[in-house]
């Protein structure tokens, strides 16, 4: 959710700036600026995409070897230049860009204005800049100002503060929302995320919540530290810049689709052991006493993330045989949860920042659980937060739906099954499972080697507006992802229905145009939901299936997707894939940039 990007060395900023924006425009895309520092402060916005304010940049001069950079997502006022930014006090010495919310803006703001200060935005963001120069006014140096601000303030930040009259200085403080300092060789980065600053450097130092950094060409110095952080901070990152761009592709979102087959080795590497049927899973080894100590798992995640926890219910239940219970982030850290010390609170997120993610599990710690994390992003704060966990190794996911982040939690997910069940000594079908994992990445490569397929359902789903997706026990929570993928990028309208469901209500809707898209393979649910086929059919609907087999489905519908087979716990790692390219042809064949979808952004690190 918005991007920032800083600088401070002997280069020139803007360049560096703008690169680093390019990279995080995927955060937030309504409107974007930048600040650069020179005697004076120089800053340049523009409503809408970051195309809008590089044809700016060209246009004015911005020399100067410090700055700060933002592209934001709007929460409080509309996409307009004015609320873009960096935002300023009333005298143009200070300048700041800042992601998260300031729930107390208006009392604050009010304040303020009682006593004649100007505000030219309706952001909650420009209080900060008129409360730091308020302290300035008075004397209080540069970082005592952001520090004391930032002590009348609630809500949460991300935020990088320039003075005019504090020469190749950045002030960078966060709470709540990701901030990393990139280390060069005399020269300092920071940014939102990693991905901005992986072209200059992979050495990085993140921030944590409560601190404050004074950063320099020289040094970063903490909290006001007189000595500068040191390497005991720093971590490197383990991807390479060529992970951040499209390779090729048109699309991002396209381009993880395609690299499915890689991400689903790198989340096996190393962790399945096919000789003696053991999985290992370094991240969990420390606290293997406590892990086999629990009673109850309950998982927790928003949108994607959640649903691949759906799918890890019944893995886990199956393969291990543990309780499991899913809940939406967004939900139990507002309930009271009865969870204990023998309860596994286990948070998936690709991002590891989602808001609701993070404080579902800061609520899980209160109440003492054992917290984990399945999480993408090395070094975020749920990876941080959380007692142990198991990365994914998805590799940086640019598009904005997630893809090749929810494969990859499937297949982790089905590590961690099969890890939970040796801890307790079940071992029946870990030698069928590992085998069948190890054989995915051919068979995800087969169905995207086949794409013509997706092509005839998109053509036979031509102008519709709605849709439903179904789908049985490992197949409903596919149904559910594929609807989320299809309604976030082509804006259909579409509903995800376990199949069973079906004659308590969503079968109302269906007539000849209303299409269904069924998730049907040879399963032990395949006779049921052949049956709900037949059902639909009586009713005229228009039927796409997703299947492994062709032969015995292709007869009754109206296009058939066809799908390898493999076991029935994995077999939803394979027919999610074509629900993926559903979304993104349909898309595309409506012009949509999929990449950049109406009103969302990659990371939901605000309620
Ligand atoms: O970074 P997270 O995995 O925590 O994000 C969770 C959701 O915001 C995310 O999965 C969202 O639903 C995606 N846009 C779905 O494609």
């Amino acid at each position: 959710m918005c991007g920032i990007v800083g600088y401070v060395g002997s280069r020139q900023a803007t360049p560096i700036l703008m690169n680093g924006l390019s990279v995080l425009e995927y955060r937030g895309y309504d409107s974007a600026g930048i600040c650069v520092q020179n005697g004076r402060l120089t800053t340049i916005r523009a409503e809408g995409k970051l195309v809008e304010l590089e044809k700016k940049v060209k246009r004015f001069e911005s020399h100067g070897t410090c700055g700060i950079a933002h592209t934001r997502w709007a929460t409080h006022g509309v996409p307009e230049e004015r609320n873009a930014h960096p935002h300023r006090d009333c005298t143009g010495s200070i300048a700041l860009v800042h992601n998260g919310i300031i729930e107390n803006y208006q009392e604050l703001k009010a304040d303020l204005m009682s006593t004649g200060h100007l505000f030219s935005s309706d952001t909650d963001s420009e209080v900060l800049a008129h409360m730091i120069e308020e302290r300035m006014k008075n004397e209080m140096p540069l970082l005592q100002a952001v520090e004391d601000t930032l002590a009348h303030v609630r809500g949460t930040y991300g935020l990088v503060v320039v003075s005019k009259d504090v020469p190749q200085t950045l002030i960078a403080a966060r709470m709540g929302s990701p901030l990393v300092i990139g280390v060069g060789e005399d020269e300092h980065y920071i940014a939102s995320d990693p991905s901005a600053l992986i072209a200059y450097t992979k050495d990085v130092i993140y921030l944590d919540d409560g601190e404050i950094a004074v950063v320099t060409s020289e040094g970063v110095h903490l909290n006001g530290s007189p000595s500068a952080l040191t390497g005991s901070r720093q971590s490197k990152i383990d991807w390479d810049v060529e992970e951040t761009t499209k390779g090729g592709h048109p699309h991002f979102m396209l381009k993880e689709i395609m690299e499915q087959p890689k991400v689903i080795e790198d989340s096996l590497r190393g962790r399945m052991d096919l000789i003696h049927g053991r999985c290992i899973l370094g991240g969990l080894e420390g606290i293997q006493d406590r892990l086999a100590q629990i009673d109850r798992i309950v998982i927790v995640g928003c949108g994607s993330a959640y649903y691949a926890g759906l799918v890890g219910e019944y893995l886990i239940e199956e393969i291990a045989g543990i309780p499991v219970e899913v809940e939406l982030a967004s939900e139990f850290r507002y309930r009271k949860p009865l969870i204990s010390e023998r309860t596994a609170v286990l948070a998936i997120s690709q991002s590891g920042e989602t808001a609701d993610t993070l404080e579902a599990i800061r609520e899980a710690k209160r109440k003492h659980a054992l917290t984990l994390g399945l999480v993408n992003t090395v070094g975020s704060s749920i990876a941080r937060e959380t007692d142990a966990g198991v990365y994914n190794h998805a590799g940086p996911e640019v598009g904005v739906a997630s893809t090749k982040a929810f494969v990859s939690q499937l297949t982790t997910l089905t590590l961690i099954a099969i890890y939970l069940g040796q801890l307790r000594g079940v071992h029946e079908r870990t030698h069928a499972l590992l085998a069948g994992l190890a054989e995915l990445p051919k068979q995800v490569q087969e169905i995207l080697d086949h794409r013509e397929q997706i092509l005839e359902a998109v053509t036979s789903l031509g102008s519709t507006e709605h849709c439903l997706f179904l789908g049985r026990k490992f197949h409903a929570p596919i149904a559910y992802e594929g609807a989320l993928k299809l309604k976030e990028v082509s804006y259909v309208h579409a509903e995800g229905y376990t199949s069973g469901e079906m004659k308590h209500g969503p079968i109302a809707l269906i007539d000849k145009s209303f299409p269904s898209i069924v998730l049907c393979p040879k399963d032990s649910m395949f006779e049921k939901t052949w049956s709900n086929i037949e059902e639909l059919k009586a009713r005229g609907g228009m039927i796409i299936a997703i299947t492994t087999d062709r032969e015995s489905v292709g007869s009754l519908v109206d296009a058939c997707i066809e799908i390898p087979q493999t076991l029935e716990e994995l077999q939803p790692i394979l027919s999610v894939i074509p629900t993926q390219l559903l979304a993104y042809e349909m898309a595309v064949a409506r012009s949509l940039d999929p990449d950049k979808p109406r009103n969302l952004a990659k990371s939901v690190t605000v309620e």
